[in-house]
């Protein structure tokens, strides 16, 4: 959560309707804490924010650039569409490409029902794409005695990076090459099983939106995220809910 002021002192439009806005408030923190749903992969409460997949751009008014909500403060008067013909093509697009570069075949992914980019597709009308698939030849890292990270499936979203990095404290993902090539590894890229760093705390898994990591063992059906849960440790620390707050005897 990004810092705010202690009132809500702006005024902002979301589709028409005005609302009292934080400073320091992001587009996506006011929509969600009054009822408007704008998309999103890449971002997760609890974590910092890095703007990476474009599923949640929104358009405000005098400018005709998309800008992600989840990466935009709000400003006082500021007048906000979050969704349109446009916005939601755009949206579908991404979702379509997403498609495209990995081989995210759910038929045959252990978290078909519990993924992110499955939703997506099915709230945009994604039945067939427009794009050719690349069907790049991705690598499955069974190492770990828990968890196994399937290539196939991960959109670089960066979440277990910052879950693991920012929560954790671990640090032992991390994202290798660019662009096409671009991949998670874990530590200097060595297997995930060869990793010391790895406390095996199983945070990552819970985070990810696709079936990029799993729990070893689990069958479709079984295999269920609970991204949530970052949400309420970040706050809950925030709170020091864990601190012993009794005077000593
Ligand atoms: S959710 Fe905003 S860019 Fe990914």
């Amino acid at each position: 959560m990004t810092r705010r002021s202690a009132r809500p002192n702006l005024t902002v439009t979301l589709d028409g309707e005005d609302h009292r806005a934080y400073e320091g408030e992001t587009i996506l923190e006011l929509a969600r804490r009054v009822g408007v749903t704008i998309p999103t992969l890449c971002y997760l409460e609890g974590l910092s924010i890095y703007g990476g997949c474009r599923l949640c751009v929104v358009l405000t008014e005098g400018d005709h650039r998309l800008k992600p909500a989840c990466a935009t403060e709000v400003t006082g008067d500021l007048v906000v569409t979050t969704v349109n013909k446009e916005i939601n093509e755009h949206r579908r697009r991404i979702v379509e490409l997403l498609f495209a570069e990995g081989n995210h075949v759910c038929a045959f992914c252990v978290s078909s029902g519990s993924c992110e980019l499955q939703d997506l597709a099915t709230d945009h009308g994604v039945d067939h794409i427009h794009y050719d698939y690349e069907y790049p030849r991705n690598t499955v890292d069974a190492s770990h005695p828990k968890y196994v990270l399937d290539r196939d499936r991960c959109v670089l979203c960066t979440r277990c990076v910052r879950v693991c990095d920012e929560i954790e404290g671990a640090h032992v993902w991390d994202v290798a090459q660019r662009g096409n090539e671009g991949r998670i590894v874990t530590g200097l890229d060595q297997p995930w099983g060869e990793s010391d760093a790895c406390t095996w705390c199983g945070k990552c898994v819970l985070v990810c939106p696709t079936g990029a990591l799993s729990f070893k063992g689990r069958a479709t059906g079984e295999m269920v995220h609970d991204p949530d849960v970052i949400a309420f440790l970040s706050r809950a620390r925030e709170d020091q809910e864990w601190v012993d707050r009794k005077e000593p005897v």
